[in-house]
Order: structure tokens, then C-alpha cells, then sequence
């Protein structure tokens, strides 16, 4: 994800993963009130704790996070409240890649902690003493201590690989996908890509349940929110991978301009995988450490619907808006790893092209994609 807090930054341009208060379907919206009862349910199964421990795994930097904390806390204060038990000192880890922009995350924290101060002040209610500090580190692997987190909670995170997939040859050995011309699984793909990135799925999320039900105490719960797929072909519309394909071709469409090797682009693929609801449950039971307390797909759209048109523009496009808010979102989260593989001279006018294929796009389609959302218990 970009850093910092400049126009494109993940900062700046995660609207998506937390929607402005109108847009009710987005997907941090979307989960609240399952991370709110998650987050209370984990309360009560550990019989009230006087300390409690949270992680939000895959924080990036923007304003989702402390946001997200914050319902935690608020669902917990009214739940002591209602059993007439003192709010729990609560510590909140907030975990990301080593190279997240925790500095520009850690200097939110100061006014955080002057807003709660003042709404400790003034409320009448006891309200949670928090203590946040940051874990850098994949969450494809351990990174706390055993048995020590009470609820633990992901968004928007969990369709990233730890690595780029790789094809198994007979002999057991790794080669580079053969994916001419794409960055992710599509319709051209040959069926080796989708079970290449299908295999990759399902070592990560297993190694990401097997150290997570290490890691969290038993009665404690999970909430999971990320990209998915609705069919059992992962080619098959309706299904996010538009957003790939369209990157693919504002790729292709540079290379037969001669501004990047064609070449660069068969090489390029995105440590991705949008998962089917069935893949997910197979994994989850083959695991065995959790049981399934919810799960559901859902639609987040891009559209530009919470702002009317502003008043006498009649120049105004909302598919416009759409596709410059997708091309930014895409370009704050992926701008690091296309620098580094075609070069940094070239970034601005692929998401020139981007944007415009994505304006076109979405003159004849929805600008909608699916996301699950998954709430585990420890067993
Ligand atoms: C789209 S952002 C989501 C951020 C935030 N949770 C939200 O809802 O706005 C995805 C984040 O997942 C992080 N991420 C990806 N793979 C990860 C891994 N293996 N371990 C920890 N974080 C990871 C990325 O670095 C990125 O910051």
C-alpha cells in the first residue's frame, strides 16, 4: 500500500474498505455490527476479562483502523455496562507487513487518545483504557504469544498471497505461471492458473488458521472480511476479476505502444485469489480448529452514489467518478509492485489508460464485487 498521506496514498483512498457514513454497503460498514457482537461474545466467553487483548490483522494506515478499534471498544463499554462489570484494559494490536507506513499510523494515535481522554471525561459510563502498539510481520505465520488474543479481526487483507503462484511440474518442481498477457486468472488463462493460485490459497488461509487458533484462546472469535468469488468458476462473471483484466489490458495496450516490453507483462502476476464460499468451508472444517458461526457473501459497489451531481454541472459523470476512484483505490495498494517490475516512468499513463478503460466499463456493467464475510469461533 502507498504511505503516507498524500493524494495517492492507501491513506487517502481506502473509501471502499470504510464507506462514508451513507454508503451502507461498504465493506467495513458492512461487518461492524459482526465485529461488535464477535468482539462481545469473545467478552463474555472468557467470563469478562479485566484485560483483553484484540488484533487487527492486515491494518494498513488509514482511518479504518482506529475506526474499527473504536466500535470494538464502544460494543465492549456497553456490554460491562449491561452486566454491571468495569470495562476491561484493552491492548489492540495492529498488525501489517514490515514495510507498512506504521510511523504515519503510530502519529494518529496521539489525537486518538485525546478525543478518548475527552469522552472519558465527559461520559457518565466507565469507558475501556486502551494501550495500542503495532506488530509488523505476516499473519501466514505466528506473531503472537499462544493463547493470548481474545478476538482477532481481518478486512479486506486476506486475498493477498504470501507469494506470487507458482505452476508444480511432475517432478515436483516450481516454474513461473504461463499466463501470456494476464496479471491474474482470466477467461484466456489456461486451467493450470487457477489451480496454481487455488493451491497457494489454501496453504496460506490453512497456515493463517493453524497459527491463529495457536495464537487466540479458546471461546474467542474471528472476523473475516475479503474478496470472493459467488461461482465455482473463477473465470466466470460476476466476479472482481474485471479490475485485473482491464489492468492487463492498459498493460497490453502500453506494450503495443512500445512504452513497456511485452514480455514484462507475461511476467507479471498478482499474488491474489478470490476464494468460493465452498473453498473457504472446506478449508475451515479440514483445519478443524474453528467452527463456522456466520457466513455470507455480499456486494460492495464503487459507484459514486452518496454525492448527488453537483448542482448546474451537467458535465458531471458518475461513471466517471467510479472509475477514478477505482483506478486511485488500485493505484495506492499496487503502485510499489508495478514500479518495481516496469518502472517508475510509466505509472502515470497506465492509470490514464486504466481509468479510461474502466470509465468504459462501467457505461455497460455495475461497478459492483463480492466480498464474504466470515465470523470463526475457537474451539
Ligand atoms: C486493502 S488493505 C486493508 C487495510 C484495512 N484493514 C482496511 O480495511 O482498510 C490490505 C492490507 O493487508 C496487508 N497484508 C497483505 N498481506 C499481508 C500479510 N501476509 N500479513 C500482514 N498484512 C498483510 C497489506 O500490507 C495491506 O496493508
Amino acid at each position: 500500500m502507498n504511505s503516507g498521506v498524500g493524494d495517492m496514498s492507501y491513506a487517502e483512498n481506502s473509501t471502499i474498505q470504510i464507506g462514508d457514513p451513507f454508503k451502507q454497503k461498504m465493506i467495513a460498514s458492512f461487518a461492524k455490527t459482526a465485529r461488535q457482537e464477535a468482539a462481545v461474545d469473545s467478552f463474555r466467553a472468557a467470563i469478562c476479562p479485566t484485560k483483553m487483548t484484540i488484533a487487527d490483522l492486515g491494518c494498513s494506515v488509514g482511518p479504518n483502523v482506529l475506526q474499527m478499534a473504536s466500535e470494538i471498544f464502544e460494543a465492549i463499554e456497553q456490554a460491562s455496562h449491561q452486566l454491571n462489570r468495569k470495562p476491561p484494559e484493552m491492548q489492540v494490536f495492529l498488525n501489517d507487513l514490515p514495510g507498512n507506513d506504521f510511523n504515519t499510523l503510530f502519529s494518529l494515535l496521539p489525537e486518538f487518545h485525546k478525543l478518548r481522554e475527552r469522552k472519558l471525561q465527559e461520559s457518565e459510563q466507565e469507558q475501556v483504557h486502551c494501550f495500542i502498539s503495532g506488530v509488523p510481520g505476516s499473519f501466514y505465520g505466528r506473531l503472537f504469544v499462544s493463547k493470548s488474543l481474545h478476538f482477532a479481526y481481518s478486512s479486506s487483507s486476506l486475498h493477498w498471497l504470501s507469494q506470487v503462484p507458482q505452476m508444480q511440474l511432475q517432478d515436483g518442481s516450481e516454474v513461473p505461471l504461463n499466463n501470456k498477457g494476464n496479471i491474474y486468472i482470466s477467461h484466456a488463462s489456461p486451467p493450470s492458473v487457477f489451480e496454481a493460485h487455488k493451491k497457494q490459497f489454501k496453504r496460506d488461509f490453512s497456515l493463517f488458521l493453524k497459527c491463529r487458533g495457536e495464537e487466540v484462546v479458546e471461546g474467542s472469535h474471528m472476523v473475516l472480511t475479503f474478496v470472493a468469488r459467488r461461482s465455482s468458476d473463477p473465470s466466470t462473471p460476476p466476479m472482481g476479476c474485471y479490475m485485473w483484466e482491464l489492468l492487463a489490458k492498459a498493460l497490453m495496450d502500453m506494450a503495443s505502444l512500445g512504452l513497456i516490453e511485452e514480455e514484462k507483462v507475461d511476467s507479471f502476476n498478482l499474488p491474489w485469489y478470490e476464494p468460493s464460499m465452498e473453498e473457504l468451508k472446506d478449508e475451515i472444517t479440514i483445519q478443524g480448529l474453528f467452527s463456522i458461526k456466520k457466513i455470507e457473501l455480499f456486494e460492495v459497489n464503487w459507484d459514486d452514489n452518496s454525492q448527488e451531481a453537483p448542482r448546474n454541472d451537467h458535465n458531471y459523470n458518475p461513471m466517471a467518478k467510479s472509475a477514478q476512484t477505482m483506478a486511485k483505490t488500485v493505484r495506492a495498494a499496487l503502485e510499489s509492485m508495478l514500479k518495481s517490475h516496469f518502472g517508475e516512468a510509466v505509472i502515470e499513463k497506465l492509470f490514464e489508460r486504466y481509468c479510461f478503460l474502466l470509465e468504459e466499463f462501467y457505461s455497460k456493467n455495475k461497478s459492483e464485487f463480492t466480498n464474504i464475510l466470515i465470523v470463526l469461533a475457537r474451539k
